[in-house]
């Protein structure tokens, strides 16, 4: 069955270790990996691309985008290219498009099908097919995409029949979201004349960055205090383009919090994209007395990329408000586990997106803290984590529920908790970080 789980759980735990030392680098970032694959295929002629993650998430975009014509070519390690088919030339795929555990990968290439004349039917596991889409098939449908088959509250599977000439709208999202942003955007490239979406609070720009790197005309002005107008002309011809992908912050964040949480550590963290709109995990840190330096701040594929020196660090607690979410919104498991070790109360506020992740991150990250005698309160969808001052019980076993940043978070957990931490499955992992494991045991961590 194409949505079940293929691999069976394969539970992990991680034991308390004296230190973590030495240098990574972590995988491609998700979001431009994804977005790589996409522009690949909206352009005509050959797009390469280097350091893309390769991921099962990013790889599920990569099967889809065969599916509707690009041909598609690993040369080396990270290293591929996309031959495209340029928008208006999608072919209409012969099977469904299995995104697996992936929302950034589903929700963007519905809007891709969704902006030319093809049915195409996006499925996925069990973690996927809980997840709203609604919020992408409201502005699809106004753009004249038809949603032939979903099931419950708009959920995959999902069929579409896209729109032959989809209507150029104006949109403002109703949450903060890029996948929104990016499903009407991408859509928008094949219809005639001015698309606007509005977001009241920003969140990642890399969509945006992409178009007009790959010579879309658009144009993105501040809207309000934190929000931002993106206007889009549709009908570009994109020319296919070199890509490097600077390495994942959200994933750079897991070696980061561990180096911080276990004593005597001093680890080097390369090339970690800094743009500003995903550096809202080291903002937080820096304020919580985190003793990182950046060491070489360059620009790597168009993005800010910095090396990053972590050092063990008493931390206190904060308050995180609500407007930085959009820049650490698959942060706050692992912020949760740093603010497990701080001394003081750490409150996280406005974290109701979480509830709607890989797993309703909330409620994992909720009895996880549990199971490892860590003190917290949910107030609403404001998380509260009572520090304590370096010493964390441990012992645990964490219930993941195909979510990989929970399964990554624990483990780092138990880096510096008393006693180990397990994690019923770490197969997921492989989603988002697959050299998790020896990366993490080349700095020192100890996981059997
Ligand atoms: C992503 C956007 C975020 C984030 C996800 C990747 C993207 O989701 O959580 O991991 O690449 O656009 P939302 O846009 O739904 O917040």
């Amino acid at each position: 069955m194409s949505h079940a789980h293929s691999t069976p759980p394969r539970p992990l735990s991680s034991h308390p270790v004296a230190r973590l030392n030495g240098r990574l680098r972590v995988p491609g970032d998700k979001s431009i990996s994804h977005r790589a694959m996409i522009f690949g295929l909206l352009s005509v002629g050959q797009t390469t691309v280097e350091g893309l993650l390769e991921g099962e998430d990013v790889l599920r975009t990569a099967e889809a985008c065969k599916a509707l014509g690009a041909l598609i070519e690993r040369q080396g390690e990270g290293r591929w290219s996309i031959q495209g088919v340029g928008i208006g030339g999608l072919r209409e795929p012969s099977h469904v498009l299995d995104f697996g555990n992936a929302g950034t990968g589903s929700r963007l290439m519905m809007g891709v099908a969704g902006g030319h004349p093809i049915v195409s039917r996006f499925d996925g596991d069990a973690s996927l097919r809980k997840r709203p889409m609604r919020r992408i098939l409201d502005p699809l449908v106004q753009m004249g995409v038809e949603v032939l088959e979903q099931a419950e509250g708009g959920r995959c599977p999902i069929t579409l029949r896209g729109a032959a000439v989809p209507n150029p709208i104006t949109y403002t999202t109703p949450v903060a979201s890029a996948q929104i942003k990016s499903a009407i955007l991408l859509a928008a490239l094949n219809a005639p004349g001015l698309t606007t979406v509005i977001e009241n609070e920003a969140s990642r720009d890399h969509t945006e960055k992409m178009l007009a790197y790959f010579g879309a005309e658009i144009s993105v002005e501040p809207e309000g205090s934190h929000g931002r107008k993106i206007m889009l002309n549709g009908q570009p011809e994109l020319r296919p383009m070199p890509v490097v992908v600077p390495a994942d912050p959200s994933s750079a964040a897991f070696p980061i919090v561990a180096a911080l949480i276990t004593p005597g550590s001093d680890v080097i963290v390369e090339g970690v994209m800094m743009n500003p709109l995903r550096t809202g995990l080291l903002t937080t840190l820096l304020e919580m007395g985190a003793d990182i330096v950046e060491l070489d701040r360059r620009i790597e594929g168009g993005e800010d990329v910095a090396d990053l020196r972590v050092r063990a660090s008493g931390l206190k607690g904060v308050d995180v408000s609500a407007e930085r979410a959009p820049s650490m919104i698959d942060e706050y498991p692992v912020l949760a586990v740093a603010a497990a070790f701080a001394e003081g109360v750490t409150r996280m506020n406005g974290l109701q997106e979480l509830r709607v992740k890989e797993s309703d991150r909330l409620a994992a990250v909720a009895a996880g803290l549990a199971a490892n005698g860590i003190a917290f309160e949910i107030e609403g969808d404001d998380l509260l984590v009572e520090g304590g001052q370096g010493e964390v019980k441990g012992g645990g076993m964490v219930a993941t529920h195909l979510d990989h940043r929970i399964a990554m978070s624990f483990l780092v957990l138990g880096c510096a908790a008393r006693n180990a931490v397990g994690v019923d499955d770490e197969t997921m992992i492989a989603t988002s970080f697959p050299t998790f494991k020896p990366m993490m045991a080349a700095l020192g961590a100890h996981f059997a």
